[in-house]
This record gives C-alpha cells, sequence and structure tokens, in this order.
C-alpha cells in the first residue's frame, strides 16, 4: 500500500517557542480589539464605559483592563448586532438553542470558516486521524457548529468524510460495520448509545475499524475516556470548543499524551478567572475559562465568559498552554446543602463500581424545604438483583465519603434512562422554581 504524505501544512507554530507565541498574540490581540472597537456598538460602549481603549494595551497582561462579555450580551444583541462585518461578509449563521430564551447567534466569514477548517484539521492530526482516513461525524449537522465544524475540518485535512450527523443509532451502527470509519467525531455519552445497541445486535464493538475517537462538546472523566477506550479497543481523545468562540477545534487533547487540551493560542487567547471576583489567576490555578478571539473577523468575542472551570497547564505534546478537562460549568454545580459537586464527579465514582453503567442522571427536588439528590444510573446488563442493591449502598457511601454528602441512589434496569442524541442532560432539576 502506498503511504500518502502529509499535505504541507504550516504547523510550526503548534511547536514555536513561548516568546514566539506570545509576540504573535500581542500582534493579533491589538488588532482584535481594534476591530471590535471600531466595528461593534456594544464593544465601543462597553470600553468606554470602563474607560478603556484598545491603545491601552500595551502587554497582553493589559488584557485585564478590558471589560468581560457574557452569553446575555449575545442575546441582548439578537440576533447580528455583536457582528463586526457587513452582512454580505457573512458566509455562514450558526445558533446553539439553550435551555431559555433567545438561542444565541454567531456568524463567519469566509476567512472565519477557512481558519475553523484549518484548526479542526489541526485538532484531527493531533488525535492521530490522517489524510485519506475515513471519518465517521456523529455530531449533530445544522445550527449546531458540531457535524459542520467536524466535517470541514476533516475535509481539509484530507480525510474522507462520513457526514452521518446525530441520531438513527441502527443505521450508525450499519455504516460503521460497512464503511469502516478509522474514526469517529461524537459525543462520548452518545458513543455509549450506539456501544449499547451494538452488543444488544451481537456485534463485538472492540472488532469495528475504529481506531479513534475524538470526543466533547460536554463534561466527561477520565474513566469515561477508560471505558470507551476498553469498550471499543481505540484512542478517545478529547476536542473542545464552543460557538461563541469558534465551535469545535479550540483546544484538543494529542494522542500521544492525552494529558489535557492544547489550546490553539495563535488564534484564541484563554484566560482564568476567579469566578466571584473576576480577578485573573495565575496558571495552574482552577477557576473559569474566559476567550478572546484573536483572528475573527465576523464576530470578534472579547474576554467572553465561557462558565466552564478548568486550568491553564504548560504546553507538552506542543507547545502551546493546555486545560485541563473541562469538570463542569458553573451553571451545571449542584449545591446540595452548602456542598458543591458536578455530575462528572459522581460519573467518576460509578465507573470505580462495576456493576454500575456509566449511564446516569442527578435529580433534584425539594420534598419537604430541603433539596435531595438522587444519582439515577443504570446497573450492567449481567447484574443480579442482590449486586445492584450492594452497588446503590458502595456508591452511597462512596458519595458520602469522597464529596461528603448523602444522596440517595436508584440502580435501575438497563437502557431505562433517557438517551441524548447529542450532548447528555445530567441534571433533572424537579425542585419548584
Ligand atoms: O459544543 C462545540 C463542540 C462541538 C465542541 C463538538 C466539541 C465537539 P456549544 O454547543 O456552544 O458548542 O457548547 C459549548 O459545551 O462551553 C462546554 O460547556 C461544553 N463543551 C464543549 N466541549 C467540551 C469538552 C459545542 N470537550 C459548551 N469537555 C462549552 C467538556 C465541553 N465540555
Amino acid at each position: 500500500m502506498t503511504v500518502l504524505q502529509e499535505p504541507p501544512t504550516d504547523n510550526a507554530i503548534e511547536f514555536a517557542s513561548r516568546d514566539e507565541i506570545s509576540a504573535l498574540q500581542l500582534d493579533r490581540l491589538r488588532w482584535s480589539l481594534q476591530h471590535a472597537y471600531d466595528n461593534v456598538a456594544h464593544y465601543r460602549a462597553s470600553f468606554d464605559a470602563a474607560g478603556v481603549h484598545p491603545s491601552d494595551l500595551t502587554e497582553l497582561g493589559d488584557l485585564a483592563k478590558f471589560p468581560f462579555t457574557t452569553k446575555a450580551d449575545l442575546r441582548q444583541n439578537y440576533p447580528f448586532g455583536m457582528f463586526a462585518v457587513p452582512q454580505e461578509r457573512i458566509s455562514r449563521l450558526h445558533a446553539s438553542s439553550g435551555t431559555t430564551g433567545r438561542p444565541t447567534v454567531v456568524g463567519y466569514t469566509s476567512n472565519d470558516l477557512d481558519n475553523w477548517a484549518d484548526l479542526v484539521a489541526r485538532s484531527l492530526r493531533a488525535s492521530g486521524v490522517r489524510r485519506g482516513d475515513k471519518v465517521h461525524v456523529a455530531y449533530g449537522y445544522g445550527l449546531f457548529t458540531g457535524g459542520l465544524g467536524a466535517h470541514y475540518g476533516a475535509e481539509r485535512l484530507g480525510a474522507t468524510v462520513i457526514p452521518m450527523s446525530g441520531g438513527m443509532t441502527d443505521r450508525q451502527i450499519q455504516l460503521i460495520e460497512d464503511f469502516r470509519p478509522d474514526a469517529i467525531m461524537v459525543t462520548p455519552s452518545y458513543m455509549l448509545t450506539i456501544v449499547d445497541a451494538m452488543i444488544k445486535k451481537g456485534i463485538d464493538p472492540a472488532a469495528t475499524s475504529l481506531r479513534t475517537g475524538v470526543f466533547g462538546a460536554e463534561p466527561w472523566t477520565e474513566q469515561m475516556r477508560n471505558e470507551i477506550e476498553q469498550q471499543l479497543g481505540i484512542d478517545a481523545v478529547d476536542i473542545y470548543g464552543l460557538s461563541e468562540v469558534m465551535g469545535p477545534g479550540v483546544a484538543q487533547e494529542c494522542v500521544e499524551t492525552k494529558d489535557g487540551l492544547h489550546i490553539w493560542e495563535d488564534h484564541f487567547y484563554p484566560e482564568i478567572i476567579d469566578p466571584l471576583t473576576g480577578e485573573v489567576l495565575p496558571d495552574g490555578e482552577e477557576g473559569e475559562l474566559v476567550f478572546t478571539s484573536l483572528t475573527k473577523e465576523a464576530l470578534p468575542i472579547i474576554r467572553y465568559r465561557t462558565r466552564d472551570l478548568t486550568r491553564l497547564l504548560p504546553g507538552t505534546a506542543r507547545s502551546m498552554r493546555r486545560m485541563q478537562k473541562v469538570t463542569g460549568r458553573t451553571d451545571d454545580m449542584i449545591i446540595l446543602r452548602g456542598v458543591n459537586l458536578f455530575p462528572t464527579q459522581i460519573e467518576e465514582l460509578i465507573l470505580t463500581v462495576p456493576v454500575l453503567a456509566p449511564q446516569f442522571q442527578c435529580v433534584l427536588d425539594r420534598p419537604d424545604r430541603m433539596d435531595n439528590l438522587t444519582v439515577r444510573v443504570e446497573a450492567r446488563p449481567e447484574a443480579s438483583a442482590a449486586a445492584r442493591t450492594s452497588a446503590a449502598t458502595q456508591l452511597q457511601k462512596l458519595v458520602k465519603n469522597k464529596i461528603g454528602v448523602t444522596v440517595a441512589v436508584d440502580v435501575v434496569d438497563p437502557t431505562s434512562i433517557e438517551r441524548s442524541l447529542g450532548k447528555a442532560r445530567r441534571i433533572v432539576d424537579n425542585r419548584p422554581a
């Protein structure tokens, strides 16, 4: 078989020195602040109100003087008020629905789409996917950035794209069997749904052609990585992104190290802040991730508060800084009788109990003015009634010991928890508003 050459790529920046990266960031940051100030009424007003001007940025740290941008700002400027270019220069729109209110609308110029495809191609290369590989895309196509973002990146890499989108699980399985893809791009929770359906059909998930999985769009743990890698016999790596900043491909874990996600810092400048005070925290400390775009034309985004909690770490496989796997969003934090906890912490513990499957929900209710949390979790198919009862007690003890709070555990039948075709719904809040 002929070995295909990699297409010529300018990936020198991925291995550039810290000084080179910082110099590029400073240049681009100046441009981005000026572009936002000159072309978006919201930024002009918010910079003026904070008494800052793009010319006040003389070093990267000066960015801290500039005001934050939030999802509410995008909503208030619905649909196109945050765009910095005339409508005829917008090549594509995407939107995220969110749980309440108006969707958040994002736009891209053709240069933005070009950069996005390059960055997803770079992410796929870091995942171990190569030109000529077949890539099965099971992120949803449409207004969600997952499907089309993955699609054009895989195409840019020179892969053969299978644009499957989410849903139709039987069809997913048939095409995985027949088309023999090398890689799959999908949410980790939907991957598990596909695996369960394969087992039910008597297909061995470890015997598919898949070699690599590029999973993201929702939080998932190291324990979940092990589960997926073992079940499918693949390398499972993490891809991160958000529509306001671009879509998938803002940061990517490298297959050779699997130690957190390299942020593509030549296009996005990250900061970690204390979510309560807004103060910038030093690298290594956990807080809320904030992004400033460095090259985006249509929707420059300045100090966008992602609500995602993580920490910044030095580069390893690449020189750009890494972010630790996201533990959760500030919005997904459950405060139970004063104790803060995230669904990912529950996921970690569930996967240490062999009888329990990684399909779960955290159900909140308030029977008599006290908040209760019930962890509804599926048993593995082979588990006996006695094993289930003892697994429930075991999980309850683990949660008490590791997180410090008492929860109820309800071990339910396999496949009885609602399956998502995209992002899993981990929290069911039945408390009165
Ligand atoms: O979820 C973009 C995406 C698509 C990323 C496909 C990766 C793969 P949104 O719908 O705007 O965009 O949701 C963004 O999803 O702020 C995080 O809370 C969460 N998220 C995305 N990737 C990860 C990840 C897409 N790898 C929101 N780990 C973000 C944890 C993630 N959370």
